[in-house]
């Protein structure tokens, strides 16, 4: 069966000129940036394009401060999002447990020996998790070590499987209330939206990464996709503008298929 509409899970960031994402190959997305920067916006915008793109992206969020993501559990099915911490670690555990048997599953595929669920055109799992460090910041320490032991499983693991992490925070500090630094070296797109001073950009970017020095304005900012990495500097961008009264219908359009069970082994293996 030829599937015509299949678009290489790629996805245009920028609002003037071609700047693809494919978000199962740089797969794991850090979404930096102050308050107001855009960082929200981007990440919605990533979402309803992962959901909307054949085949169809099952989103899963994590929104502990109630904002917009929060909103879309209206159109999404049951246990796809939280944002008090009982829901939190339910939905990981949950998030974890699918793509476990989306591992068992694959290794019971005839010929999928040496190949990823990229290569079989499987369903992406995203999970979009809004106010990362605000989060962990009112965890304890035995609480941040189940966080960071299932955050870790999702960005090591996932990988192969097309199952991912978009983590947005307003700084990507690594420690007690940040980012585990094995996770850190996980993302395959690192995204600062908005100004910032040197620190914390090299706190997004590491410390070989030159950055740019531009004045940004709300929804522009710079990133650094590891597939387009021949350069040490990051690359300035304008994101896709999102026209709030037109995205809930949008919305309501692309989640049309949003299905655990059905999108979690669902497969098209071309014969070779
Ligand atoms: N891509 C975009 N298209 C249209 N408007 C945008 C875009 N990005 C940012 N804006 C404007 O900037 C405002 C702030 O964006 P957003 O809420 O995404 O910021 P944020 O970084 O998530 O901030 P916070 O830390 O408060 O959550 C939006 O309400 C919107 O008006
Ligand atoms: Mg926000």
């Amino acid at each position: 069966m030829a599937i015509s509409f299949f678009n290489n899970y790629e996805i245009n960031l920028s609002e003037n000129s071609d700047l693809n994402w494919n978000y199962v190959k740089d797969i794991n997305a850090l979404i930096a940036g102050k308050r107001g920067s855009g960082k929200s916006f981007l990440g919605l915008m990533m979402t309803k394009s992962i959901a909307g793109n054949f085949p169809y992206g099952q989103i899963f969020i994590v929104d502990f401060k109630r904002s917009d993501f929060y909103r879309l559990s209206a159109l999404l099915p049951e246990r796809r999002v939280a944002s008090t911490k009982e829901e939190i670690f339910d939905l990981l555990e949950y998030y974890t447990k699918l793509m476990r048997q989306r591992i068992k599953f694959f290794e019971t595929i005839p010929n999928s020996f040496g190949k990823t669920a990229r290569d079989l055109k499987m369903p992406p799992f995203y999970l979009i998790y809004d106010e990362f460090g605000s989060f962990t910041s009112k965890l304890d320490t035995k609480e941040k070590k189940r966080h960071d032991s299932l955050i870790k499983d999702i960005v090591l693991l996932g990988r192969q499987f097309n199952f991912g992490l978009i983590a947005i925070m307003q700084q990507a500090s690594v420690g007690n209330s940040g980012l585990d630094s094995l996770v850190k070296e996980q993302f395959g797109l690192v995204v600062h939206m908005g100004n910032a001073t040197s620190s914390a950009l090299r706190q997004t970017f590491g410390e070989d990464i030159e950055h740019q020095k531009f004045r940004f304005k709300n929804g522009q900012g710079q990133l650094r996709l590891d597939s387009l990495s021949y350069s040490n500097m990051t690359r300035p961008f304008t994101a896709k503008k999102l026209y709030p009264h037109l995205l809930w219908k949008d919305f309501e359009t692309n989640f049309y298929d949003q299905n655990d069970e059905k999108a979690l082994f669902d497969h098209e293996l071309k014969e070779q």
